[in-house]
This record gives structure tokens, sequence and C-alpha cells, in this order.
């Protein structure tokens, strides 16, 4: 991929993250939400991984997503040292559906991370990204024999029992492999409920994920008769964009009741600072939450692993977008800009709330509707979020769309799905490029 170079803007203020500035409007202060490192320049723009915005957008066009990667590998990394110096024996393993490219593959397996794969699709990517096979977790509710044969084959150093069916396939794939053992955790449902959207939980009774606490020990019980299917431990996840450590804790405590076992996967869930009024528990405070409960209920010498997805990518990455039309409707202001829920699904499915702000006068404004341009009236971005004069051609930021929005991109009304552009001091490099029409044709068999 060619390496293109963009302009410093200097001398630039670092953003506080921590304290809104005084008598500072709510967009100034959400510029705090932008990644670690991210300035605005003297001209009132931003510039991201040392990167100018306009500069980005002429050059990659819109809408495109933006990754600081010196952001990315700094979480990366906030994640990996604060659970070893918390916890030795441990891994953290990337639960890549959050960001399912080869870019971010490569560089959080170059930080030391294992990686979390929730099906073919992504254990291909992720081998695609220099995934080192041995720190594989292979999830899924429904794998396929097909899938759970590519995972064995890859090497997978953990797969994850949902279901019963899982050992019956596991264990006839693995007869055709003389001699091959292959490690797994079973995954129990602790019956334990998030106060997060009921579409992203996953750890309460009638959750379709997992084995509930009975059938988990009967799994367990049949999984320590297995010749090649070797029992390393148990799996946990309770949901995602939680924004409290108690159902974490409550977490490690039922698995810690399913028995002694080498190695105990507290999955993910941390959730991310979206908006300015967002308090989630930092790394440190979760990784202290979790800790703090294992160090009572876990055996000493067994490995810990934990799985964050959202809360690893999400602030990293920033949505680009142009403004195609304003529209003053009654007391309301229409800002629809170039993509919208094809790039970024999370508001429609569960009701994300972004900020976002003009990227080239960042600061000050009226509330608008900064809508996409989809065929949907539920095709918002942002709904009351405050931006200066926003005209036609101007540059719009979304901070905080690292997670789950390049995963759940979409064709919807051919959109073409936006490129991914990672910026590191000063430079920019596409991992992805923007799709074509072409691209759209290609599968259509005419
Ligand atoms: C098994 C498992 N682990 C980890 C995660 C990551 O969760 P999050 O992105 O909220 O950290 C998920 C996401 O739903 C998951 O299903």
């Amino acid at each position: 991929m060619p390496r293109g170079t963009t302009t410093t803007v200097s001398p630039a203020e670092p953003l506080d993250r921590t304290r809104p500035p005084a008598g500072s409007s709510a967009t100034e202060r959400l510029a705090g939400l932008f990644p670690p490192g991210t300035t605005v320049g003297p001209d009132g723009a931003l510039v991201i991984g040392g990167c100018h915005v306009e500069e980005l957008a002429e050059r990659y066009g819109t809408p495109a997503l933006v990754v600081d990667e010196n952001a990315l590998r700094a979480r990366a990394r906030r994640y990996a040292d604060g659970l070893a110096d918390r916890w030795p024996n441990s891994r953290v393993a990337f639960a890549s559906k959050a960001f399912p490219c080869t870019g971010v593959y490569r560089v959080l397996s170059d930080e030391g991370l294992g990686i979390d794969v929730a099906s073919g699709g992504e254990l291909t990517l992720a081998l695609a990204g220099g995934a080192d096979p041995e720190g594989l977790v292979v999830h899924g509710n429904a794998k396929t024999e097909e899938e759970l044969r590519m995972a064995v084959d890859a090497g997978a150093g953990l797969i994850v029992i949902d279901n019963f069916d899982d050992i019956d396939r596991l264990e006839r794939i693995l007869a055709e492999t003389r001699g091959r053992e292959q490690g797994v955790l079973v995954r129990v449902t602790p019956d334990i409920r998030p106060d997060t959207h009921e579409a992203i939980t996953t750890g309460q009774r009638g959750s379709k994920f997992g084995l509930l606490v009975d059938q988990a020990r009967e799994a367990i019980a049949r999984l320590r008769g297995s010749d090649r299917l070797r029992l390393d431990g148990v799996h946990v996840h309770v949901g995602s964009q939680i924004l409290d450590t108690e159902p974490f804790a409550r977490a490690v405590e039922a698995v810690a009741e399913l028995g002694e076992f080498a190695v105990y996967d507290l999955g993910g869930g941390l959730g991310a600072r979206y908006t300015y009024d967002d308090r989630p528990p930092t790394v440190e405070e979760y990784l202290d939450a979790l800790v703090g409960v294992a160090r009572r209920v876990l055996p000493a010498k067994a490995r810990v692993v934990i799985e964050p997805g959202r809360s690893m990518v999400a602030e990293a990455g920033v949505s680009l977008y142009r403004v195609v039309t304003v529209k003053h409707s009654g007391a309301e202001t229409f800002v629809a800009v170039d993509g919208g829920m094809g790039d970024n699904l999370e508001v429609s499915l569960y009701g994300q709330r972004f900020e976002a702000a003009v990227a080239t006068r960042v600061g000050g404004g009226r509330p608008v509707r900064l809508v996409g341009r989809h065929c949907e009236s539920g095709d918002v971005l942002s709904a009351g979020v405050p931006l200066p004069d926003p005209r036609p051609g101007d540059l719009i930021a979304v901070p905080v769309t690292g997670a789950y929005t390049y995963s759940l991109s979409n064709n919807y009304n051919g959109a073409r799905r936006p490129p991914v552009v990672m910026c590191r001091d000063g430079e920019s490099r596409p991992v992805v490029r923007r799709e074509t029409y072409e691209d759209l044709m290609r599968r259509d068999l005419v």
C-alpha cells in the first residue's frame, strides 16, 4: 500500500481529555473525545495522529474511517501491561469483531495481544493480519463444522465450547487428526444482566450464548473424559458497553464456582466513552475490579484471559464526512452528510449516542440533527449535536467510531463501504480502500 504524508499543523495544544475547559461549549468539550494526542491547529481544524483532517479528506475522500495508530497501540499496551502487573499469568485477546480488518489485526498482534475470533471469516482475516494461531480464541454460538475444522487446522490455541454440538463436532474432527489434542474452554451463562442495551447483553438466562451453570457442569464432566479435547478452563462474557464494574466482578465469582481450572477467560464488555457525559470505568478501574475478585476466588496459578473489543478500539477511530445539504424544517435543522447507517449502524442497532464536530471549526454552534443519506428516517448519526453554522462542503468529524462501525458497515442503498486510514506521527496510510461500484457488482451473476 502506498504511504502518504500529510502536514502536521503546529503549534497545537493537546486537548484536555479529563476536564471541560471553563465556560466552553458542548462541542469544545467533546473535542476531548478524540484520540489522545489529537490537537486543534491554529486554523481551528483537528489534527489526528499528526494528520490534518482536511488533507486526509482530500486525499482519501469521505466518508472515511481514520484510526490513530499510536492511540491504538497505547491502548493495547495499557491493557496488556495493566493486566500483567496485576496478574502476571495473563493474556489480553482483542475481541476482533469490534474491528476486523487486517491492518488492525497486524497492529494489535504486533503489540503482543491474542485475538478472539467469532467466525471463519474473522479467523481468516486474523491469520492474514499476522495473528499467532496459539493466541487465537475461537468463539461462536453456531460454529459450523467447516469453521471448527478451520480453527483446528490453523492450530488455534483455544476453542470455546458454546453447546454440546461443538463437542460432538470437535471430537469427530480431532479423530481424523491422529494424535492431535485441542485446548477448549466452556462458556458459561451466569445469569447476569448488566445495565446496557438489551441487544448487547449476553450473560442472562435466556441468552443464546453459552451454557447455563448446570449444563456447563455437564459439558465440563464430558470434556474431562475426552481423549482429544483438553479442557483448559471456562469462559464468561456478559455483554458490551458496560459502564460499571459490578457485573464483571459477579461474573468472575460465577466462573469460580465451576471449579479449579488452568484458564479463566473473563470476556470483554467494558464500555467506551462516546459522549462527553459518559463516565465508563477506566481500564485500570476495570482491571482492579476484575483482578480484585480473581485474587479472592480464582486459583493463584491460573491463567487469566480477557477479551476487550469495544474499549480497545473505539476511541482510536474518527469518522469523517462531508455535509451534502443543510435543511431548515420548522424548528429543526437537518445536516445531511455523505455517509450514515451504511458506515455506522450502532445508532440504529443499539441507540448508541455520538457527538460530532465541524472538523475545521471545532467548537460552538447550535443543536442540529446530523443525519445520513440512507432511505430510513432512523438514519441519524447524532440528534441534537451543536455544530457551528454548518454548510454544504463542511467536513464533519464523529469521534469514538473505532468499534463496531467497520464491522457493521454495509451496502445499504448501494453505499460503497469507506476506507480505513491509519495515521501515525503525521503520516497516513490506507489499510482498507474504499469500495468501488465494480465491487458492488462483483458477486452479481448477470
Ligand atoms: C465472547 C465475547 N468476548 C468479547 C467480546 C467483546 O466485547 P466488547 O466489545 O464489549 O469488549 C464479545 C462481544 O460481544 C464477545 O461476544
